[in-house]
């Protein structure tokens, strides 16, 4: 009898540290949502209701298919601008409310963070930086911040040294070239030069081994967090094919290249202060050096160099390869550049210069809005909040975001919404982008304390190579017979057919 209670009373106390607690957190969430007036957002139907691998199977299908992005437009129109789907067995709300996107990015700014599953599979490879939280994201960015404000505009003698090289090893007789392998070996020597002091020399017929064995270890070495990143629950099964081994050999290459430049950074920068304009060693600034005066250790500063080298990467070349892409297919819009760049004549492409190009900037724009790189930006509430729009069937009520909960705004998809652009959403036209001034409805960069640091740079860079190429080909014909663009995901999203253009003098 008397274990029989010891029983009960054992089982009732279990149940009740169990149950308790959840209907604690119950009553906390009703009122919260009771408070703001919260609704639920439409819930995504899934075939599998536990983990919604079938929403991970169709993801995994489009993206093979190079349609990833036009499966998620179809979503949002179907479900409307909000809707929950479950991820891994737990809720996880898109949105393209360019509110909510307000909201996540700048108002609620301290009630999101990265994903910190993400963060721990790319940690061994990037550790911490600009692309952590809390305080190393807030130290990194104050540092950044004004390196990238004064390179832009000290920057674009030595942009001119590589684009001339780029330029003559465009074909001169007309013939067709894929431009976009071509772009991304100009962006990544601009880009090394000014992150490490070091041009990879990719623009020349030698091409180093050192910089060769980096730029491969790197892919490897990135593909590898993807990896991570997808497998989620199962990264032990990537230990498991002993794929670790050459992950390490691989971002290790990485680490030694990077170190080798940190090295000789903290050499030349030992008697500099943070703040002194002058390095004295080069004219213009490059990033780890300006960093070095800053870090003096040699880990922390191989991280915070190398959060920055990651989006630098592939994303300005896609940007001025997708312009080229809509460029060959619309002959008037290329006609109208080269007008503009014409009348330049001989004045100096300065960085006021380039920023005064209007219509440049409109046809950079409507680029980015229609192929990208803009895909996504993945956020996951730290505590208890609310969005301020999505909930209910009208989706015009608040929606409550538990803490742990991701939220995935939809950038490219808020891109192609018809309610925002209107009917003729999927059409290149660059002058829809007069007097329009975007808000949150646009933020490829994205906005708020995170926005893209390298947001004027990548503009002005871009323009820059635009005027060069008007200036001196009549025009760009496409040579592609497949007119529309598919994406393609290597590092980055890219067009998967390449950019085959041919470049006309008459
Ligand atoms: C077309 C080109 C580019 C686009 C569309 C783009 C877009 C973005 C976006 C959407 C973010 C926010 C990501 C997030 O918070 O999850 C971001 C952040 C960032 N981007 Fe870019 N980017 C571009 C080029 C570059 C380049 C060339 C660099 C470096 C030279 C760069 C450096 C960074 C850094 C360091 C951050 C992190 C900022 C922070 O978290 O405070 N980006 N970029």
């Amino acid at each position: 009898m008397e274990l029989v209670a010891i029983l009960v009373s054992t089982a009732v106390a279990v149940a009740l540290s169990i149950l308790y607690p959840r209907w604690q957190r119950d009553a906390e969430v009703r009122a919260i949502k009771k408070r703001h007036g919260c609704k639920d957002p439409i819930k995504y139907p899934h075939e599998d209701k536990v983990l919604g691998s079938d929403m991970v199977r169709l993801r995994t299908e489009a993206m093979k298919e190079g349609r990833f992005f036009k499966l998620y437009e179809s979503q949002f129109e179907k479900y409307g601008r909000t809707f929950e789907e479950i991820w891994r067995g737990k809720p996880l709300i898109n949105t393209t409310e360019p509110a909510n996107v307000q909201q996540v990015a700048a108002l609620a700014f301290e009630d999101y963070g990265k994903d910190p599953e993400r963060l721990k599979a790319q940690s061994p490879f990037y550790g911490p930086s600009i692309f952590s939280d809390g305080p190393i994201w807030k130290h990194a960015r104050g540092m950044v911040k004004p390196i990238f404000a004064r390179a832009e505009i000290s920057d674009l003698d030595h942009l001119a040294s590589f684009a001339d090289r780029f330029m003559e090893l465009l074909p001169q007789d007309g013939s067709m070239i894929d431009v976009q392998p071509l772009l991304h070996r100009l962006f990544l020597d601009v880009s090394m030069d000014f992150l490490f002091g070091k041009s990879l020399n990719s623009l020349q017929p030698e091409v180093p081994a050192d910089c060769t064995e980096f730029r491969e270890a790197f892919t490897k070495a990135q593909k590898g967090v993807t990896q991570r990143r997808e497998a989620g629950w199962f990264q032990f099964r990537l230990h498991r094919y002993n794929e670790d081994k050459d992950w390490k050999e691989a971002y290790t290459k990485v680490h030694r290249f990077v170190d080798g430049q940190v090295e000789r950074a903290l050499r030349e920068t030992a008697d500099l202060k943070p703040d002194s304009d002058d390095t004295g060693i080069r004219r213009r600034y490059v990033l780890l050096d300006e960093m070095a005066k800053e870090i003096r250790d040699p880990i922390a500063l191989r991280y915070h160099v190398l959060g920055v080298f990651n989006p630098a990467r592939d994303t300005t070349s896609i940007a001025v390869g997708n312009t080229l892409f809509q460029l060959a297919r619309h002959p008037d819009v290329w006609a109208k550049l080269r007008q503009i760049s014409l009348e330049l004549g001989d004045a100096p492409l300065t960085f006021e210069k380039l920023k005064s190009l209007v219509y440049f900037r409109h046809v950079l724009h409507e680029t980015i809005r229609v192929c990208g790189p803009a895909a996504r930006v993945w956020r996951v509430a730290v505590r208890d909040t609310v969005l301020p729009l999505g909930g209910g069937p009208d989706q015009k009520s608040p929606v409550f975001v538990g803490r742990g909960t991701p939220v995935v705004l939809g950038t490219w998809s808020m891109n192609h919404d018809k309610g925002i652009w209107g009917d003729d959403v999927h059409e290149f036209k660059p002058d829809r982008w007069i007097g329009r001034k975007p808000l949150w409805e646009f933020v490829p960069f994205f906005g708020g304390p995170r926005i893209c640091p390298a947001q004027q740079q990548v503009l002005t860079y871009a323009i820059y190579i635009l005027v060069r190429l008007t200036q001196k080909f009549e025009r760009m014909e496409n040579c592609d017979p497949v007119f529309e663009y598919v994406e393609r995901f290597s590092l980055s999203f890219e067009s998967r057919n390449g950019v085959k253009v041919a470049f006309k003098t008459s």
